[in-house]
């Protein structure tokens, strides 16, 4: 699995990831997130949010933290600057972890200015209790506000729902995180469970060049989402097959016509607004 250096932070982490939200068998997920990590994908994706994944996550990362790229987030309405500081906690303690490598901030909430949250991000970097800090769901104006209000410490990533049938970030997030070094992290790739609908044009373009290149479908959206040299994606999967299948998404290579004919089989919106799941 390919590795690439994560926006500003100089680490190297796996183009493709593994996400752990809606566990179904916390068990399967477990053996897969394994399988996972031995075939190279470093990067693990966890949120206060997604009910007991920090703790299967802490299973898998129990022994061999330092294989691991480990993200976590808090959640929206925790986002003062005490319920910041509580909500790191708490995950540091279910994940069994003294540091997380990237903390996020989930989405925006009304009710706390992003500043507050920066605030508390600031301090849990100077107490050595995440390494770096990112965003989740934020449009351009708020990636500026975020990175003003933290000053010296550095926005590393934002984390997007993008996949071939969601390219709204290609708008505007992802020129402006590539201008500024910052990570792009594709969430639900495959559309949180619903990939484009088979028979469609869309699908019909992923297996035309699924089966030129020799690879799955899953494997040609997952090649064609991290195209752009500072974008990673970060599929679910609770099946060891398939997570193998993941980490071995770039093997083949897509070529220019092979993403000029994806490109065209999955129109842009018209809207550039920021998707959300
Ligand atoms: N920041 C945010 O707001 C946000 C929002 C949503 C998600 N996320 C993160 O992004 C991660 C991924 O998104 P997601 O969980 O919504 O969904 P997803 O990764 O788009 O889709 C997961 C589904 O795809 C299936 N799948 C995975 N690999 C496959 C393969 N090779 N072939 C066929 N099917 C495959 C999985 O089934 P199997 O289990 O059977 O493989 C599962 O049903 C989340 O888990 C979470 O960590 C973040």
């Amino acid at each position: 699995m390919e590795r690439r250096t994560f926006g500003p932070t100089g680490a190297a982490v796996s183009v493709i990831g593994q996400g752990t939200w809606q566990l179904r068998r916390p068990d399967h997920a477990e053996r897969a997130l394994r399988a996972g990590l031995e075939a190279g994908m470093n990067h693990i994706d966890t949120a206060e949010l997604y009910k007991g994944s920090e703790e299967v996550v802490a299973r898998v990362v129990k022994g061999r933290r330092a294989d691991v790229f480990l993200v976590t987030k808090v959640r929206p309405p925790n986002t003062s600057y005490e319920g910041t500081i509580r909500s790191a906690m708490g995950s540091l303690k279910r994940l069994q972890v003294d540091q997380v490598d990237v903390l996020l901030q989930h989405w925006t909430d009304d009710a706390h200015p992003i500043e507050e949250t920066m605030r508390a991000f600031g301090q849990l970097l100077d107490e050595k209790r995440t390494k770096w800090v990112g965003v989740s769901n934020f449009e351009v104006e708020e990636m500026e506000r975020a990175q003003s209000a933290l000053g010296r410490h550095k926005i590393v990533c934002n984390q997007v729902y993008y996949s071939p049938e969601q390219r709204g970030a290609e708008h505007e997030v992802l020129p402006y995180c590539k201008k500024h070094n910052i990570a792009v992290v594709a969430y639900s790739p495959f559309g949180s469970g619903r990939p484009p609908a088979k028979g469609g044009p869309g699908w019909k373009a992923l297996e035309t060049v699924a089966a030129r290149r020799g690879v799955t479908p899953f494997q040609v959206i997952l090649a064609f989402l991290v195209r752009e040299p500072n974008v990673f994606a970060i599929p679910k999967s609770e099946s060891e097959a398939h997570a193998r299948e993941n980490a071995a998404a770039l093997d083949r290579p897509l070529t220019r016509e092979d993403l000029g004919e994806l490109e065209a089989a999955f129109p842009l919106p018209a809207s550039t607004q920021l998707p959300m799941i």
